[in-house]
């Protein structure tokens, strides 16, 4: 019995086959490096004591997969493997349809050929598009994607609730994530985008280790506490623990089910900062800049379901998130490189 992870030597990828790891599954790896580095898979056997087995797949290769499945005894996948830039699905809509739907559909054709019947979807909040209230429910509209990133995670859902009409012994659980921030507490993995950042966390920890002069804070007219948009900032430890209650939820044959995975708090930009500043004992400049498009006022969770069908809350806040980050940050200034 193995868990195929795709997409994990991501950030939350990784982060998820540690906690696999350490909770003794046996796990098995296909990520095509586009946005990660061979070195975190050091990093996971530092930690762990354990190295995964791992194929450099594109996972649109169906018969390199193929052949993956052959020789691994699949019973669960987690599926992470997708590209994840806003900004770069606007200027570039038809790769990111191939690789992340594509790539999608590639799973669910060997899922149907291998007999695989438990997959876990990394989801986002993205598909709720602009919302009219908050906090978010799993029940509420989905749609009016504003990007094809987004729109993206939409397809794939669809895909995958028609999956589960064709195939009653299918068990499907549609994570939607909000803003997973931190890193693991040893410092070892984390979060290593390329070029610069478009999140809220990476930006500050390389303001913070020199590499940028002052954060820009995009929006101070928001109808928030402070003006500056709300999120709902998750510690990718709890993220990742997440993906575990999902598995064992699987294992009770529920079908598609879907839960919000966030902490049901809404955090401001100026709060972050200033949690980070407190954690730290750093001082991050910043100047407010216009409006990013496409931002929202506020935009959080309502983790009820996952709580009462999961089990599933977190156990870490935003300041333990601030600590883990910078502990990540300025132990490797460069990332992995
Ligand atoms: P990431 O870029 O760090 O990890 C994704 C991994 O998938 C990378 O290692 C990349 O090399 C791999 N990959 C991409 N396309 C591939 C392909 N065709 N074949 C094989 N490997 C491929 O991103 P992440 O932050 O860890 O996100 C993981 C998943 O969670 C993604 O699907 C993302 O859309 C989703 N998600 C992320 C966030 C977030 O804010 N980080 C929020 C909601 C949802
Ligand atoms: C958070 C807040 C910004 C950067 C994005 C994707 C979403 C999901 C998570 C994958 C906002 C402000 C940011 C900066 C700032 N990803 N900000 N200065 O936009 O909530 O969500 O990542 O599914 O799909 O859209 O996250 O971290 O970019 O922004 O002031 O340099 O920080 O305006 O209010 P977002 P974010």
């Amino acid at each position: 019995m193995a868990i195929l992870v795709t997409g994990g030597t991501g950030y939350i990828g990784s982060h998820t086959v540690v906690e696999l790891l350490t909770h003794d599954f046996d796990v098995v790896i296909v990520d095509n490096y586009s946005n990660s580095n061979p070195e975190v898979l050091n990093r996971i056997l530092k930690i762990t004591g354990k190295r995964p087995r791992f194929y450099q797949i594109d996972i649109r290769d169906e018969e390199k997969m193929r052949d993956l499945f052959i020789k691994e005894k699949i019973t669960d996948i987690i599926h992470f493997a997708g590209l994840k830039s806003v900004a770069e699905s606007v200027a570039k809509p038809d790769l990111y349809f191939s690789n992340n739907v594509g790539g999608s559909k590639v799973l669910l054709r060997l899922m149907d050929e291998f007999g695989i019947k438990n997959i876990v979807f990394s989801s986002s909040a993205t598909v709720y598009g602009v919302p009219d209230h908050v906090p978010l429910k799993e029940t509420d509209k989905v749609g009016g994607c504003t990007n094809p990133y987004g729109q993206n995670k939409l397809d794939i859902e669809y895909l995958l609730k028609d999956y589960a009409s064709a195939h009653s012994n299918a068990n499907i659980a549609i994570l939607r994530y909000f803003n997973p921030i931190g890193a693991h507490p040893s410092g070892l993995i984390g979060e290593d985008p390329n070029g610069i950042p478009n999140n809220l966390m990476p930006y500050v920890t390389q303001v913070a280790v020199g590499k940028r002069p002052f954060l820009n804070v995009y929006g101070d007219d928001y109808q928030t506490v402070d003006g500056t948009g709300v999120r709902d900032y998750i510690h990718v430890v709890d993220l990742a623990r997440g993906h575990l209650y999902a598995l064992r939820k699987l294992a009770e044959k529920p079908g598609l089910v879907i839960y919000n995975l966030g902490t049901g708090r809404g955090t401001s930009v100026l709060e972050l900062v200033h949690a980070f500043e407190q954690a730290n004992g750093l001082k991050i400049p910043y100047q407010v800049a216009p409006r990013r498009p496409g931002d929202v006022d506020e935009n959080y969770a309502d983790c009820i379901k996952a709580y009462e069908e999961m089990g599933f809350k977190t156990e870490f806040d935003v300041v333990d998130a601030c600590r883990d980050s910078w502990n990540w940050q300025k132990n490797n200034p460069n990332g992995y490189k």
